[in-house]
């Protein structure tokens, strides 16, 4: 059965301080069960202060980095020092400040002609989890935005919605900016063992209600399913301000 839970936090704080203490708890029991930590990390603004705080003590000397391999949910087809690169963003917030190995870091290269580049990242996430003896990498944790439109990672609504099991990254257009863009599928972040949305402020309250309370499969957002993992919701106040007080204690129970 699937397990899910939704925090709501009163706060930037809290909701920063959920999130940080979410990566470090299962970073610590991943490395204490399989020696090793395997992240994946959504772009857009929202993670942006989690990844600096991650940067700072207290978490920055809880991590061990140096067992943490990171990888990218989506990435913009732009160059890394661009202003819109996921991976070149995280490297400023915090990849270049925590005390990681660069042979740790996997970013989906944004150079590259789309297709070329969602195949090559496919042949890279198949090679990283060779061994494991699973059809499927099986991430310990994957870090979702959600979009106003119901997208996550840049899995749009008005795109088809591929469930289809036979690829594990593709090209696509879409979102703002309005660039390429390479993107986990639905079936990668499924297999995670621990998904977390992240979602803050007003603007977000209605779509998170959608896809709580309704459970819209038309919206990327709403096919978030892991099979086997566990599924959180991190909400600030605002985020949360639509949802039904029934709904949140249903949701928590
Ligand atoms: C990206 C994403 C995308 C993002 C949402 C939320 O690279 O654009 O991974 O899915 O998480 O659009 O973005 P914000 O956090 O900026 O609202």
């Amino acid at each position: 059965m699937r397990k899910m839970r939704v925090y709501i936090e009163a706060g930037s704080e809290a909701f920063l301080k959920r999130l940080a203490d979410i990566f470090t708890a299962v970073a610590i029991s991943s490395i204490l069960a399989k020696g090793r930590f395997d992240v994946a990390l959504s772009g857009g603004q929202t993670p942006r202060p989690l990844h600096r705080l991650l940067a700072i003590s207290p978490y920055v000397g809880r991590i061990p980095w140096q067992k943490t391999r990171i990888f990218w949910v989506d990435e913009r087809c732009v160059p890394e020092e661009d202003e819109n690169s996921n991976y070149g963003n995280a490297k400023k917030d915090f990849l270049d400040r925590a005390p990681i190995p660069g042979r740790r870091m996997h970013p989906m290269d944004g150079t590259l002609p789309p297709e070329t580049g969602a195949k090559a990242y496919e042949r890279h996430l198949k090679s990283a989890f060779k061994g494991n003896g699973e059809k499927w990498p099986a991430f310990d944790l994957v870090l979702l935005g959600l979009g106003v439109d119901g997208h996550v990672a840049s899995l749009f609504p008005q795109a088809e919605i591929r469930e289809d099991e036979s690829r594990w990254v593709i090209a696509v257009k879409g979102g703002m900016p309005r660039v390429d863009r390479l993107t986990m599928t639905l079936p990668v972040i499924n297999h995670g063992k621990t998904v977390v949305f992240m979602v803050s402020g007003k603007t977000k309250a209605p779509v998170v209600k959608t896809v709580l309370e309704h459970r819209d499969k038309h919206l990327p957002a709403a096919r978030v399913n892991p099979k086997n993992g566990r599924l959180l919701w991190v909400l600030d106040q605002e985020a949360a301000s639509l949802i039904q007080t029934d709904t949140k204690i249903i949701l928590n129970n």
